[in-house]
C-alpha cells in the first residue's frame, strides 16, 4: 500500500477479520430477515465497501437504494449541518429497511436519516453500522448491527476516507498522529 505509505499509523482491523465479521453479519441479517426479505439503503460514499461484500452473504431477497448526506467534518462545531444531497429512488414505505453506515460517531448523522426515514413509514426500520467509535455519542439511537467497536481515533481505509481518499485500503487504520478529518 505505498500510495497510502504517508498516513497509514496502524492497521487495526485486518482484511481477513473484516471478511469473517461480514459473514457473520451477513448470516445474521439472513435469519432475521427469512420472512420478509430486507431492503438495504446505503449511505454514500463511506458504506460503499461493506454494502457491496454484506449484499453477497445475505441469502434472502435484497434490494438496494442509495441516500448521501452534505458532508460535514466530525469537528466542524457547533452550528454545522446535516443536508440530504441525494435521495432515495424507491418509496420505503411498507418496507424492511435496514440503513447501512459506514461509521457513527456522534450519532448527528444516523439521527438525520432515521428521521426522514421513520416519516416514510417503512414496515421496520433498523441500523447496521459497520464500525461503531461510542465516545462522542451526543444522539443515541439503537444499533441492531455492529461490525466493530473502536477506539476514539480517526481511521480510514474499506470505504471510509481521508480528504476523499484511502477508501480503497481492504484494511481499516488509523492515521498517522497531527491528521485527522
Ligand atoms: P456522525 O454524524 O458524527 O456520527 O458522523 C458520521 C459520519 O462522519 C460518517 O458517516 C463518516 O462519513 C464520517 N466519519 C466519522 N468518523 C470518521 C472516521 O474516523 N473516518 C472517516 N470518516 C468518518
Ligand atoms: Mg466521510
Amino acid at each position: 500500500m505505498t500510495f497510502a505509505a504517508d498516513v497509514i499509523d496502524k492497521v487495526v482491523i485486518s482484511e481477513d477479520q473484516i471478511s469473517h465479521r461480514v459473514r457473520e453479519l451477513g448470516a445474521q441479517i439472513t435469519r432475521d430477515y427469512r420472512e420478509t426479505g430486507v431492503h438495504l439503503v446505503a449511505v454514500l460514499k463511506g458504506s460503499i465497501a461493506i454494502l457491496a461484500d454484506l449484499l453477497r452473504e445475505i441469502q434472502v431477497p435484497v434490494t438496494v437504494d442509495f441516500l448521501a448526506i452534505s458532508g460535514y467534518a466530525p469537528s466542524a462545531g457547533p452550528g454545522r449541518t446535516v443536508r440530504l444531497i441525494k435521495d432515495l429512488e424507491q418509496d420505503v414505505r411498507g418496507r424492511p429497511v435496514l440503513i447501512v453506515e459506514d461509521i457513527i460517531d456522534t450519532g448527528l448523522t444516523l439521527s438525520y436519516i432515521v428521521r426522514i426515514l421513520r416519516a416514510r413509514q417503512p414496515a421496520s426500520l433498523n441500523v447496521l453500522t459497520f464500525l461503531d467509535r461510542p465516545y462522542r455519542r451526543l444522539v443515541d439511537l439503537p444499533i441492531a448491527y455492529v461490525g466493530f467497536v473502536i477506539p476514539d481515533q480517526f481511521v480510514i481505509g474499506f470505504g471510509l476516507d481521508y480528504q476523499e481518499r484511502y477508501r480503497n485500503l481492504p484494511f481499516i487504520a488509523t492515521v498517522k498522529p497531527g491528521l485527522s478529518d
